[in-house]
């Protein structure tokens, strides 16, 4: 358990700075997490706590919370359900290291360089299963049909983006639409639960909805960004996979779009025999493309029309919570 104490405190990070109007609500969250995230059998004891309570930002449990309160009082129902959707989210973390071939997560071995696959494909369908028996506790069956509906779009979307390996050619509009699926739209589900079990009306539920998308592109765009250009001791996971397992990202495929013949050849002639030191030289023909910059602009746009959703909001410190995350979200890929 001090591994746990020292690893999941986030001490010191932005992100728990911002979440200071929920953070009542976000330690009983992790009160639960502690509390669901066990076994009586210390082979899965030791794997569960490992895999599902170290680390993260926790940002979907923060959007699901402060959605409820920027609209209305929190209660005991977002409590269940934040730790519901950070249970999905690991479980999908979990499985995307086995997919991308990942040996590093929140700071730590990915449970298949740790473990192995095996245990990363069980331990998905522990934390799959566990979410969804909890979210089944609920008076109301709402949650269970929106959040199992945003899974199943999240694994499609992953499937969608393993379809897609090697196919540089990706439309931009193709792109948009995995992101949309695979990221966008828990965080989408986690804006919809917050404002729905805050007796909100419809209206106002459907605008939170598409602040959670909008920010989940924007967050995306920037992730997909930072895997060329990141620093894996600061953003704490595998970085350059994209490259590795050949995934059209939107830096190469604007490259691709606007470059010359001959310096699309010699994109094209990276992206399609990756080896040691292919990403330095990638990065060097995606910038003279000016393609990291596209991206940032990109992000931007999105992060925008996720401020937009906020106004007729009342001022409030969730509310402007809510708004500073539409700018960290792309300044961590500057
Ligand atoms: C990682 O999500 C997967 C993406 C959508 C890029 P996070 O960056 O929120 O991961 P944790 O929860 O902080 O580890
Ligand atoms: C996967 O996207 C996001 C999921 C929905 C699981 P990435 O593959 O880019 O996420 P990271 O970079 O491994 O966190
Ligand atoms: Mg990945
Ligand atoms: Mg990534």
């Amino acid at each position: 358990m001090s591994r746990i104490a020292e690893n999941n405190q986030m001490t010191g990070s932005p992100w728990k700075t911002l979440y200071q109007p929920v953070a009542n609500e976000m330690d009983r969250v992790e009160g639960i997490l502690r509390r669901e995230m066990r076994s009586d059998y210390p082979y899965v004891d030791e794997l569960v706590q490992y895999g599902a309570l170290l680390g993260g930002k926790r940002l979907r449990p923060a959007l699901l919370l402060l959605v409820a309160q920027a609209v209305g009082t929190t209660n005991s129902n977002h409590l269940v359900l934040a730790a519901v959707v950070e249970m999905i989210h690991t479980a999908t973390l979990i499985h995307d290291d086995v997919l991308d071939g990942a040996a590093m997560r929140r700071h730590l071995s990915t449970v298949n360089s740790r473990w192995d696959t095996d245990a990363s494909v069980l331990l998905g369908d522990f934390l799959f299963t566990h979410a969804f028996y909890l979210a089944s506790t609920l008076d109301s069956t709402q949650a269970c049909q929106w959040i199992g509906r945003a899974t199943n779009i999240v694994c499609e979307g992953e499937m969608r983006q393993k379809g897609s390996r090697g196919q540089f050619q990706l439309a931009e509009h193709e792109y948009f639409e995995i992101l949309e699926a695979k990221t966008a739209e828990l965080c989408a589900c986690c804006c919809r639960l917050g404002a729905h079990f805050s007796s909100v009306s419809d209206a106002r539920t459907e605008q939170m909805t598409e602040y959670g998308r909008c920010l989940g592109i924007a967050f995306q765009i920037a992730d997909d960004l930072l895997d060329f250009t990141g620093d894996e001791s600061t953003v704490g996971k595998s970085l350059g996979t994209d490259l590795a397992k050949q995934k059209p990202t939107l830096p190469v495929i604007h490259a691709l779009q606007v470059a010359s013949g001959p310096q699309r050849r010699a994109i094209i002639a990276i992206l399609s025999n990756p080896q040691e030191g292919s990403l330095k030289q990638l990065c060097s023909l995606l910038r003279d493309q000016d393609a990291f910059q596209y991206v940032r602009d990109k992000a931007h746009q999105f992060a925008h029309q996720a401020g937009r959703q906020l106004e007729g909001l009342p001022d409030s410190p969730a509310r402007k919570t809510l708004q500073r995350l539409t700018e960290l979200v792309v300044q961590r890929c500057y």
